[in-house]
């Protein structure tokens, strides 16, 4: 069974994870120190099994590292390649795993490859980015936007030409179309490979391959496209999801596989279950793993989960599996999303139940395991820059530092500032009381993964949702002899569920720290008011 299967990853947004030189911002010997906390081999630890560290590469930062300069160093801020070879090191000593941040749709505009290609029209390098003369009308080459508000294009005073970008103005757009921009990003998979890493997360893969002839996208966005893919009132035509990506994605893939076992996961932001599918080609020859990000937008409803997962387990190809986030740097934290006056740790807990004995892989989000929130950013101190053009969707909130003690710096920085604020709550919400108290999230999160090590049922078990009473979420796992029963309960009231054919079962973990783990029948029995079960079943 190919690891990346079976393991529980953790996303480490660098910069907040920890700082081990008092600038206010983590770095790679941060985390080093921080790995006996993910995974010691024992159950006192977190217990995860890989790590995706968000882009460490040389970056001007306008999008905070998903601007690459330099794709073969480690930015300073964060340590250099000897740190990260003594990280690898250290993580592999653990087994623990780790996984890149790979950002080939675009560069930097610092990248010596964009300042070669903008330097004139027949500089070599001018077909590794799109550049277009003004549209015959003299606007814009045509109708496309960038993911951050705006049009996708740029002019360059140099040439008087348009360069494309579906993000940032610095952050233009390759073009995949060129065999010698695929080489050179083949060149840099295997760099990273040949250092040792475990693979990659592939940034906006959907994105790296546009329309041959960039036609404008029809308009206006219909209403079946989910509503955060309405951006610039269009319907996406021709700006991502191009067949030809498929090729790419093929070829990386014998890559990865001529080194063994590697992961790679991409981020696929396109929600239609059909469509990032696609992305696993025959469930082998294309990406092992593509998120699926639908909980991320999902409300707080039973039904609208089984919903989503009925319906990706519906259109995976055989020997895929799918890709579970609640939280990430790119959107509020579920602790936030999903809070309520009464219930909101509950309910993390019953998300997190969720997340980690549903057949897939999961991805935490650093924090999430302590309970961390969005923290409201001042404006004075708003550094991303979505949330500088548009401070309602600012990614800020959900990036602040990890909170691993109640000392000045949260034990994250001994700076007098970190590079975002700390959340208002970190004296009473962080690692060392956690770790201490049986009947804390951190607790939780940790018996649920060591739980999770030991049950192939749900490592590697079939997934068979069941029908229940209104707000619950019923589903079996199975492997060989091993049964589970898992119940996921989200109303803030009891449900009683009715199961005759299923027998008797033992309660093996619950959400609920006063409820006894103990024999059950299962011909009927009540779940109190946001609860989740783990039941064996005999
Ligand atoms: C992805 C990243 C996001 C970044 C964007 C542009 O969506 O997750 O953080 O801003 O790509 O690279």
């Amino acid at each position: 069974m190919e690891w990346w299967r079976e393991a529980v990853f953790y996303e480490i947004y660098v910069r907040s994870f920890q700082d081990s030189n008092g600038d206010g911002i983590g770095d790679l010997p941060g985390i080093i120190d921080r790995l006996d906390y993910l995974n010691d081999g024992t159950p006192r630890s977190l217990g995860v099994d890989a790590l995706w560290l968000t882009p460490i590469n040389p970056s001007p930062m306008f999008d905070f590292g998903y601007d690459v300069s330099d794709y073969r160093d480690i930015d300073p801020l964060f340590g250099s390649l000897t740190d990260f070879d003594r990280l690898l090191a250290e993580a592999h000593r653990r087994n623990i795993r780790i996984i890149l941040d790979l950002v080939p749709n675009h560069t930097s505009h610092l990248h010596p490859w964009f300042q070669a290609s903008r330097r004139s029209r027949t500089d070599p390098k001018r077909n590794w980015y799109f550049w277009h003369d003004a549209s015959p009308e003299g606007g814009y080459p045509n109708n496309w936007v960038s993911s951050f508000g705006g049009p996708a294009w740029t002019v360059d005073q140099t040439s008087g030409q348009y360069y494309l970008h579906s993000f940032l103005a610095e952050q233009p757009d390759l073009n995949y179309r060129n065999p010698e921009v695929v080489r050179a990003m083949e060149d840099i998979i295997r760099f990273w490979l040949d250092r040792g890493v475990d693979g990659f997360r592939v940034d906006v893969i959907h994105k790296m391959i546009k329309d041959a002839q960039l036609r404008d996208n029809p308009r206006p966005a219909p209403e079946e496209d989910h509503p955060i893919r309405h951006y610039g009132g269009l319907k996406h035509v021709y700006d991502e999801d191009q067949p030809e990506v498929h090729d790419i994605i093929r070829s990386w893939r014998r890559i990865l596989d001529s080194y063994g076992e590697r992961a790679m996961v991409g981020e696929v932001f396109l929600f239609d279950p059909a469509r990032v599918a696609a992305f696993y080609g025959n469930g082998h020859d294309e990406l092992p793993l593509a998120f699926n990000f639908s909980f991320l937008w999902s409300p707080w409803d039973a039904a609208a989960f089984r919903e989503q997962v009925d319906s990706i387990e519906s259109v995976l190809p055989a020997g895929a599996q799918p890709t579970y986030v609640l939280s990430s740097h790119d959107a509020p934290r579920h602790r936030t999303r999903f809070d309520d006056p009464l219930w909101g740790e509950a309910r993390a807990r019953v998300a997190a139940m969720m997340l980690l004995t549903l057949r897939g892989t999961p991805f935490l989000y650093y924090g999430e395991e302590i309970g961390m929130h969005d923290v409201v950013i001042p404006t004075d101190r708003v550094c991303d820059p979505v949330g500088k053009r548009f401070p309602a969707v600012g990614r800020d909130p959900e990036r602040t530092p990890m909170q691993w003690g109640a000392a000045p710096g949260a034990g994250f920085t001994t700076a007098a500032e970190p590079w975002l604020p700390l959340a208002p709550d970190y004296r009473s919400v962080h690692v060392a009381q956690q770790t201490a108290d049986p009947g804390s999230p951190l607790s939780f999160y940790r018996r649920l993964i060591w739980y999770r090590k030991q049950s192939a049922a749900l490592r590697r078990g079939t997934y068979h949702a069941l029908d229940g009473p209104p707000d619950t979420f019923l589903f079996l796992r199975e492997h060989g002899d091993e049964r589970l029963f898992i119940a996921l309960n989200f109303a803030g009231e009891p449900r009683r569920v009715l199961l005759s054919r299923l027998g008797q079962g033992h309660i093996e973990l619950t959400t609920n720290p006063d409820r006894k783990e103990v024999p059950i029948a299962l011909g009927k029995f009540d779940l109190g008011p946001v609860e989740g079960l783990i039941v064996a079943l005999q």
